[in-house]
Formats: structure tokens, C-alpha cells, sequence
């Protein structure tokens, strides 16, 4: 048993969709929030950057006293997770890549399998092997993956087009090439498509099935620390806590909108050079 909180962060407030997901899976769970919303966009950022990034939020988070961390940014996860682990050994780190690529496996009937994400996401290929190692783990034939980055899905997200017509014509953009392509499963890959899942849904038709790896995650993180026995005990009251690099009143008002309320713990944190 173990009372410390789990530390999340993001880029921004993507990753609530992530914190929402843990929070409704652990409820006696109190949680700390970073979202990096001075240097967000992580997704068109070099590797070497993204990793900068990654590491100074974890540090903030383990200055936090956190039990462990989750890397509730899939860009993050998909460049800088075995670099977090090296760099902090003795601390569990979840991303988002393995649980996504588990839950996507397991859901395929006909083994072709896409992914949506960030253009970093997506050109680190961290999905595309992951998703194939995972798969040759359990068949014997390969798995036929297809990737697509989907760069106007964050913007459309954070500025609340979640069911209009300029995001069906994004989803129709990035989307009917994979349709078409046959695929049966869908992994969303990013922090943000959660939140365009009805489109998302609509475009690519009843037959596939959407990934969500925010859903995934919050699952192995339950497993983690059952099996390290850091659960806190299933009466506890949990408390939350958010931090922020910048514009802490736009964070509080997308909060709203995902969480459904606006955080009741929110404080403005300098991270390097931000
Ligand atoms: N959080 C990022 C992700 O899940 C999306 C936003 C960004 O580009 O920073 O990939």
C-alpha cells in the first residue's frame, strides 16, 4: 500500500483525456498533473527536444514526491520513455505506446491494424515496431500496419471542433486512405483524438474498432502498481493537483470541458528555460 500519488504529464491539456481514464479506474488514487502548456506543441518538435522536455517535467513530477510517473503524452512516450527509464531507474514509467499497441493486437480480427498520431509520433516508427513486435509475439504471420499523422486533429481539439464540419473534412482528409485500406482496428494515438472520437467513428464506419490508449493505459497502470504493491488503500479520499507551465485560465477552461470540472488545485510552474 502506498499513499504518494501517480504523476501524469503532457505536453499540455491533452493528456486529461489520460488523467480521466485513471482517475474513473483508481478512484482512491490522489494524482499530480503536469501539462507543459508554455512549450506545447510537443508533436512537430525534434527528438532532442522532445527528450529536454520529457525529462524536465519528470523531475518536476518526482520533486513532487510522485510513486510513479505516466507519460500520458503519446510523443513524449514514443521518444523519450527508454531515455526516462535509463535517466530514473528506480521510479515505474508507463507511456502510452505499449499499452496502445497491447490493446490493438488483442482487438484485431484480420490483422491489418492503423495508427493516427502526431507527425513526431509517427516519424519515430515507435508505434509501427512496437505494434509489429507485439503482434509477432502472438502469430506467426506479420501484422499489416499503416500510419498516418494527423497534425490539424490538436487544434481542432483544443479549440472545441470536436463534431463540426471542418473536422469531418480533417477526418476525411487523414482518414479514408486507411479506410480504405482495409484495416479492422485503430489505434489513437495522441492525447487529443479521444476527444474527436465520434467523428473519428463516423469516418472510418462501423467496422472498425478504435484503440483509445488512454483507456489501455489506465488499466496497465492499475496492473503496475497492484503488482509492485503501491495501490493506496481502497478507502483513501484522493486529492488531486494540477500544474502549469503557462496560461493557467485557458488550461482551467479546456479542463472544464474534458473533466467536467474546472481543477480545484491549479499553480503556474517554471520548468528550464520556459
Ligand atoms: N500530447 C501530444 C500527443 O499525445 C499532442 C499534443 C502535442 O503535440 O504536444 O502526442
Amino acid at each position: 500500500m502506498n499513499l504518494r500519488p501517480i504523476g501524469i504529464f503532457d505536453s499540455g491539456v491533452g493528456g486529461l483525456t489520460v488523467l480521466r481514464a485513471i482517475r474513473a479506474r483508481l478512484p482512491s488514487e490522489s494524482l499530480v498533473y503536469l501539462g507543459d502548456t508554455a512549450r506545447v506543441p510537443y508533436g512537430n518538435k525534434s527528438p532532442a527536444t522532445i527528450a529536454r522536455y520529457a525529462t524536465e517535467d519528470s523531475q518536476f513530477l518526482l520533486a513532487q514526491g510522485v510513486k510513479m510517473i505516466v507519460i500520458a503524452c503519446n510523443t513524449a512516450s514514443a521518444l523519450a520513455a527508454p531515455i526516462l527509464r535509463e535517466k530514473f531507474p528506480d521510479t515505474p514509467i508507463l507511456g502510452m505506446i505499449g499499452p496502445g499497441s497491447r490493446a490493438a493486437v488483442a482487438a484485431t480480427r484480420n490483422t491489418r491494424i492503423g495508427v493516427i498520431a502526431t507527425a513526431a509520433t509517427i516519424g519515430s516508427g515507435a508505434y509501427e515496431q512496437r505494434l509489429r513486435d507485439t503482434f509477432a509475439a502472438q502469430h506467426r504471420s506479420p501484422a499489416a500496419i499503416s500510419s498516418v499523422a494527423c497534425p490539424l486533429f490538436v487544434p481542432l481539439a483544443e479549440e472545441g471542433e470536436t463534431n463540426s464540419d471542418i473536422a469531418r473534412l480533417a477526418a476525411a482528409k487523414y482518414l479514408l486512405p486507411l479506410r480504405n485500406s482495409g484495416i479492422d482496428t485503430l489505434v489513437l494515438g495522441c492525447t487529443h483524438y479521444p476527444l474527436l472520437r465520434n467523428v473519428i467513428a463516423e469516418t472510418m464506419g462501423p467496422d472498425v474498432t478504435l484503440v483509445d490508449s488512454a483507456e489501455a493505459a489506465a488499466s496497465e497502470t492499475a496492473a503496475l502498481l497492484a503488482s509492485q504493491n503501491l495501490l493506496a488503500p481502497p478507502d483513501t479520499s484522493p486529492s488531486d493537483s494540477f500544474f502549469v507551465t503557462d496560461a493557467a485560465a485557458r488550461f482551467s477552461t479546456i479542463a472544464a470541458a474534458i473533466l467536467g470540472n474546472p481543477p480545484a488545485s491549479l499553480e503556474l510552474v517554471s520548468l528550464g528555460a520556459a
